[in-house]
């Protein structure tokens, strides 16, 4: 398997901002590869230098191969790009917009009349593809630029939050397309804030914040190391002191919401026998009692503290 992307010690500043700090990953031919963080963690700056649009301060990038800076035409060529703001053109219809990318990237008319008529009707927009863009709804405009970024048949998409802001269908759909694309063989990097969508469609994520690298692996992994944890939900009938509950949650995490106590614990066992006790010894009535397995959410809100 080839390298599609290496980024090796990349960093960028603004004046006195750290984008990005560092950061070294690779990328393997035919993954879908999450790059996850909060707002302001670098994931459009970062995005921005693969796709060369900005130079990175420090570090190499490569794109199977190519060097960004010194080859950004021939890497470009390689690459389908979805960017964070989007740039289609809303006074053409969703067919003059495709054929003009298309014919950017040099494609040949007849095969860009194919494809964008393939791809059109994939991402059903087909029946829509004579009106002007301006008319488009949020999803249609998304789905339409990612038709774009699709129309010189790319080995390699990077996409900037793709499905950010978009219902459930138009998100299924893009989703189910990305996966169709990458079982044919396409390379998918992509950008997104949410842990759910990471889950469901990566197969290895980058977790990133401040610009830094937090952990780079895959998504069963990221999950597992938080798995020895449980959390412990306990609803009282009244509202109490609960402190005293605090001294079992691993660091520190115990929350108190009115009646209901939620602590993370490592001894399920052990923690639920006090808790008895402890419920006994005040004379508290147990409402309810739920053990939850931490969310790839709550792995990150851990290892990000965010
Ligand atoms: N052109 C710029 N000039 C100055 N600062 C910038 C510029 N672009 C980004 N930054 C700063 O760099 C940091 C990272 O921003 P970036 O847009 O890469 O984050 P992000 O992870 O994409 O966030 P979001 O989820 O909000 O899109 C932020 O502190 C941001 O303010
Ligand atoms: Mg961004």
């Amino acid at each position: 398997m080839r390298n599609a992307i290496e980024v090796v010690n990349v960093s960028k500043f603004f004046g006195k901002i750290k984008a990005v700090d560092n950061i070294s990953f690779t990328v393997q031919e035919g993954e879908i590869f999450g790059f996850l963080g909060p707002n302001g963690a670098g994931k459009t700056t970062t995005m921005r230098m693969l796709t060369g649009l900005i130079k990175p301060d420090t570090g190499q990038i490569r794109i199977f191969g190519l060097d960004i800076i010194r080859s950004p035409l021939k890497a470009k060529q390689l690459m389908g790009i979805l960017p964070e703001m989007s740039n289609a053109y809303i006074d053409l219809s969703a067919w003059d917009n495709l054929m003009l990318v298309g014919g950017l990237y040099g494609v040949p008319r007849r095969v860009r009349e194919e494809r964008g008529e393939r791809l059109l009707k994939q991402f059903k927009l087909f029946d829509r593809r004579n009106q002007l863009v301006k008319g488009f709804s949020k999803g249609m405009k998304q789905r339409l630029l990612v038709c774009m970024a699709l129309i010189h048949d790319p080995i390699l998409l990077l996409l900037d939050e793709p499905t950010s802001g978009l219902d459930v269908e138009s998100t299924i759909l893009i989703r189910n397309i990305l996966r169709e694309l990458n079982e044919k063989g396409v390379t998918v990097f992509i950008t997104t804030h949410n842990m759910e969508e990471a889950g469901k469609l990566c197969g290895r994520v980058a977790i990133v914040n401040h610009g830094r690298i937090l952990v780079t692996d895959t998504v069963e992994n990221v999950k597992n190391k938080t798995e020895r944890f449980k959390i412990l939900e306990v609803v009282f009938d009244r509202v109490a002191d609960f402190t005293e509950l605090a001294s079992l949650a691993v660091n520190g995490e115990f929350n108190v919401f009115d009646e209901r106590v939620r602590l993370v614990v490592e001894d399920v066992d052990a923690a639920l026998n006090r808790v008895v006790d402890y419920a006994r010894n005040n004379s508290i009535r147990i409402i309810s009692l739920n053990t939850l397995t931490p969310s790839l959410e709550d792995a990150f809100i851990k290892l990000t503290g965010s």
